[in-house]
């Protein structure tokens, strides 16, 4: 591989600067620690894989599609499906292959020929302000309050023209923004755009669907990533008036998705048996993440505190870098890997975890009992 590389002329970094902005050139990539581990509890991931005979169809439909021909430039078949599912129309639906790309090209886009400012949510999913970088867009933070909630006397004023990027259940803190706050920010500020990251809405009891009927103003974003089971499929959708995606829709780029995610996202739509797994895994995860947390506030002293979840993972925020550094490090010693977001903004002394298998869960609140000893 080095030699290779040493083949290839590098250029000048005025070359680079002429073309790449500071703000990519400074920005750091997206990066994940994964120290090998038995029990992963880093990603909010599903722990439940779909069962091997439904995988089997899947795949064996694949290999019947002809792979030297193109797949469906727009995956309107898998659009119809969606749309049924949710009573919306086709054209209120926008895919692509991870929501991260859709929020990608929503950031960028939405951003083009900005009126107002954009304002962020923080702590939140690290993407958003990611892209901002990437992309040279300043942003605003909205700050969480002191005990990891929204807050709206926190939100930056919000101009007309301006764009507000959040997601509710929040990553990695778990806090939600209530239906009825987002309804009132809607109507207080309509010429104001609105995207709601939902990539963990089944874990909540009110999502933000019905609010499209009465606002254009809101954009949401959804994945299959994670109570579907489907990380490694990589689908994600966006709702929203077909105002907008007459016109994004010529940004997606056709044949995004491939024929395994096409086929693989009918299936999840279509069959009743993975439906109903899905219901089962999301009770089972909602029973253990609340006994996992009792037994840790039993435990915790004044060594930690847990934000009241309301997704399939929950933040622990250590009262210093070092206890929260030796926890962090005793679990992977226990073969436990959680998400360190400590350097995140916000974030001091945090890791994020996610509920698993009750066994993992259970190894888990042990390894936890054993290292409260040393902190
Ligand atoms: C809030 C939030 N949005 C979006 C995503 C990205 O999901 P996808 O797998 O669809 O790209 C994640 C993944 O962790 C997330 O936590």
């Amino acid at each position: 591989v080095s030699q290779i590389q040493n083949n290839i002329a590098e250029p000048q970094s005025n070359l680079v600067d002429a073309f790449l902005l500071p703000s990519l050139q400074q920005a750091r990539a997206y990066s994940i620690d994964t120290p090998p581990a038995q029990i992963k509890l880093d990603q909010n991931e599903s722990p439940f894989d779909w069962p091997i005979e439904i995988k089997k169809r899947v795949l064996d439909r694949v290999a019947r599609r002809n792979w030297q021909r193109y797949p469906s430039p727009f995956t309107w078949e898998l659009n119809e499906l969606l749309a049924k599912q949710l009573d919306v129309s086709p054209e209120n639906i926008f895919t692509a292959n991870g929501s991260n790309v859709i929020l990608s090209i929503l950031i960028a886009t939405l951003t083009k020929k900005l009126e107002g400012k954009v304002v962020v949510a923080r702590p939140s999913f690290a993407h958003y302000e990611s892209t901002c970088r990437y992309e040279g867009i300043s942003y605003e933070p909205w700050n969480l309050s002191e005990d990891f909630q929204y807050d709206i006397s926190t939100l930056p004023e919000l101009t007309p023209g301006s764009l507000v990027i959040f997601a509710s259940p929040n990553n990695p803190v778990g806090n939600v923004l209530s239906l009825s706050t987002l309804d009132d920010l809607l109507t207080r500020h309509p010429q104001c755009l609105f995207v709601a990251d939902e990539a963990y809405f089944e874990f909540v009891s009110e999502d933000y669907l019905q609010l499209l009927k009465r606002h254009a103003n809101l954009i949401i974003v959804r994945t299959f990533s994670k109570t579907l089971g489907a990380a490694g499929v990589r689908i994600g959708y966006a709702v929203a008036a077909k105002g907008w995606f007459q016109h994004l829709h010529k940004l997606r780029l056709p044949y995004l998705i491939n024929f395994f995610g096409l086929e693989a996202a009918k299936e999840i739509l279509q069959n009743p048996e993975l439906e109903a797994l899905r219901c089962k895994a999301v009770e089972l995860i909602l029973t253990q993440r609340q006994r996992m947390v009792a037994e840790l506030q039993e435990i915790a002293n004044e060594n930690f505190r847990i934000v009241p979840p309301h997704a399939n993972f929950f933040l622990m925020q250590w009262k210093d870098a070092v206890s929260s550094e030796k926890a962090y490090r005793s679990l992977i010693s226990d073969n436990i890997l959680v998400r360190d977001v400590s350097k995140g903004p916000g974030l001091a002394n945090c890791f994020r975890v996610t509920v698993g298998l009750p066994e993992e869960n259970e190894a888990f609140v042990n390894s936890m009992r054993k290292i409260i000893k040393k902190v």
